[in-house]
């Protein structure tokens, strides 16, 4: 057996919306160095990602943000052994700078290539947090572009059982935030507000959707805008409608992971995806998880948002289990889980 020192690492690249990322990993779940590069600033004053200003950003970022984490990690390109990346889903032009990177990469290193799936690295995200956690489980991703439950079976088999039909949990927060005024991303706006507001104050509409585990916000977005013509927003009441339009996003969210949970006999909730920063997302699915005997695994923060380490932890689990790539692998803006990469 070799020693841990030469155990072949894992160089994992994140560069699918607005984060960049760079991660040194020896698996199964050692995060020995990551780096970062939030673009939020830059896209602020456009009012949400601009794609081609992203593309460029990222293709800024990751030279130096490879070299910070090899440092970090206190080790060089000769000991890497596979290169893991996001193949999609997310900005198209986004995806193909890390991919054309990554590929880069494998080749002068003359390493195997793994090309990830973004929402599943989502969920991977779960092992760094929670390694002993045990197949099956049901996983929800909640982020700008998805909200969707899965059940999660041994060596990261996924099946859908349900998905939002228009927006985004995430792009609802955020286009709610934007009818109010606040600036992008709104998610964190509204969850900072929505602290010391009333979450009873309007009772915003929920699309229960017939008992079916789909979700809808479009017609809940709807609402706020008639809401907010006949009543404008005033620094009186913003906390309020702030308070109440997210809790008409997390009771959804929380109910129809508990029916998932209850149908599929699943005692183990995960909890991934920008979304699940949501403070009261959080603490409403812990109350709910605990009534019904249901523990709920949400991943620190740092985790749950866009990263590269969650990218890694998806991707040495491909590599394990010999699921790497040619160099002729493909960008996609859309890419179903389980459809292997
Ligand atoms: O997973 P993520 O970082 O990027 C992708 O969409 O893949 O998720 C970003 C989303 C945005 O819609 C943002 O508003 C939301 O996550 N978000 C939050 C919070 N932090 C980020 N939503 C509610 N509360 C938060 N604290
Ligand atoms: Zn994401």
């Amino acid at each position: 057996m070799t020693s841990s020192l030469h155990t072949p690492l894992v160089l994992a690249i994140e560069s699918s919306c607005d984060e960049t990322a760079v991660a040194v990993f020896r698996a199964p779940d050692r995060v020995l160095g990551h780096a970062l590069a939030s673009q939020v600033e830059t896209h602020r004053r456009f009012g949400g990602v601009v794609p081609e200003v992203a593309s460029r950003r990222h293709l800024e970022s990751l030279d130096p943000l490879l070299e910070e984490a090899l440092q970090q990690a206190g080790v060089t390109l000769a000991d890497i052994g596979t290169v893991a990346v996001t193949r999609g889903p997310g900005l198209i032009g986004a995806v193909l700078v890390g991919l054309s990177y990554a590929k880069a990469l494998a080749w002068g290193l003359g390493v195997p290539l793994v090309g990830v799936n973004h929402l599943e690295a989502h969920v991977a995200a779960a092992f760094l947090h929670q390694p002993e956690l045990e197949f099956p489980f049901l996983a929800m991703v909640v982020s700008g572009g998805h909200t969707s439950l899965y059940r999660v079976e041994e060596g990261l088999v996924f099946t859908e059982l349900g998905c939002t039909i228009d927006d985004a949990a995430g792009e609802a927060l955020d286009k709610g935030a934007k009818l109010l005024g606040l600036p992008y991303p709104g998610g964190p706006e509204i969850d900072r507000l929505a602290r010391t507001g009333n979450r009873d104050a309007i009772p915003f509409p929920r699309a229960w959707l017939k008992k079916r585990i789909d979700f809808s916000f479009s017609g809940l977005k709807t609402a706020l805008r008639v809401h907010l013509e006949n009543h404008p927003a005033t620094p009186d009441t913003l906390n309020d409608i702030a308070a109440s339009y997210q809790e008409a996003v997390v009771d959804v969210l929380a109910t129809k992971a508990m029916w998932a949970a209850e149908r599929e006999a699943l005692t183990t909730l995960v909890v991934v995806g920008g979304v699940a920063a949501n403070g009261r997302l959080r603490e409403l699915l812990t109350e709910r998880g605990h009534t019904a005997g249901c523990r709920v695994v949400i991943p620190p923060v740092a985790l749950c948002t866009d990263n590269a380490a969650m990218v890694a932890a998806a991707g040495a689990r491909m590599a394990a289990a010999g699921r790497t790539a040619g160099l002729d692998l493909d960008a996609r803006a859309r890419l179903a889980v389980g459809t292997g990469a």
